[in-house]
């Protein structure tokens, strides 16, 4: 039986994956390296600083913690500009209505997220009043694919992992709801997400009736 629902935010809920690529290629530039949106899907479901070393390494550059703090400082800067301005507009088809649909039919809601900027993008898209329990990047010591994030989650919600489900949009995040125990809907393509129990094209495609249906077999 499903009790909870755990989604991660960035490319599940809201589409703020182009204000990080933004911010980061921003970055590149100015280290004088080209940085593509293909080079981006890597930093998917990945920390801030995780981010950062990826991104050096593409630019095939070395630096210092001190530098590297303050890079990504620079870049959180800018992407906090970005998000300032975000409204409902920004939330993915599909979203609001499962969110809701969730709740009406008494599945635990709670956000799965590496970001320390998810309650900024919740409060200014109005999803924040949808969750029952809110884990961000400022709650967890280790990142995805640890499943830190998603057992908090469940904890906090008081549902047992075998009872919870993930829905990520990242490789990373479907390989933490797998160590978490929890089984898995990935957003986005079958190739990148093959790990996952179910993948979708994104939450329209889906109804609490046929998250049962689907995972009654598995
Ligand atoms: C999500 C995004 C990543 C981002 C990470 C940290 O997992 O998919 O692209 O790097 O959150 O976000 P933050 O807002 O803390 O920099
Ligand atoms: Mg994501």
């Amino acid at each position: 039986e499903i009790k909870a629902c755990l989604f991660d935010l960035d490319g599940v809920l809201v589409d703020t994956a182009r204000y990080h690529y933004i911010a980061w290629r921003e970055l590149a530039e100015e280290l004088g390296f080209v940085f593509t949106e293909q080079d981006n899907e890597r930093l998917k479901g990945v920390s801030r600083a995780a981010s950062l070393n990826i991104l050096l390494e593409i630019g095939g550059i070395e630096l210092g913690e001190a530098e590297k703090a303050r890079l990504a400082e620079q870049k959180n800067n800018r992407y906090v500009e970005y998000i300032a301005k975000m409204d409902s507009s920004e939330i993915l088809p599909g979203a609001l209505g499962f969110l809701k649909e969730c709740r009406e039919q008494g599945i635990k809601v709670a956000l799965g997220s590496a970001s320390k900027n998810a309650m900024t993008i919740l409060n200014n898209t109005g999803l924040t009043p949808y969750f029952d329990a809110i884990i961000d990047g400022t709650h967890t010591s280790a990142a995805k694919p640890d499943p830190e994030v998603f057992l908090l989650g469940a904890q906090a919600v008081g549902t047992a992992p075998e009872q919870c489900v993930v829905f990520e949009d990242a490789a990373a995040g479907i390989l933490a709801a797998t160590r978490a125990g929890m089984r898995s809907v990935g957003i986005g393509s079958p190739e990148t997400l093959s790990a996952a129990t179910l993948v979708i094209p994104s939450l329209q495609q889906i109804s609490v009736a046929a998250l049962r249906e689907s995972f009654s077999v598995v």
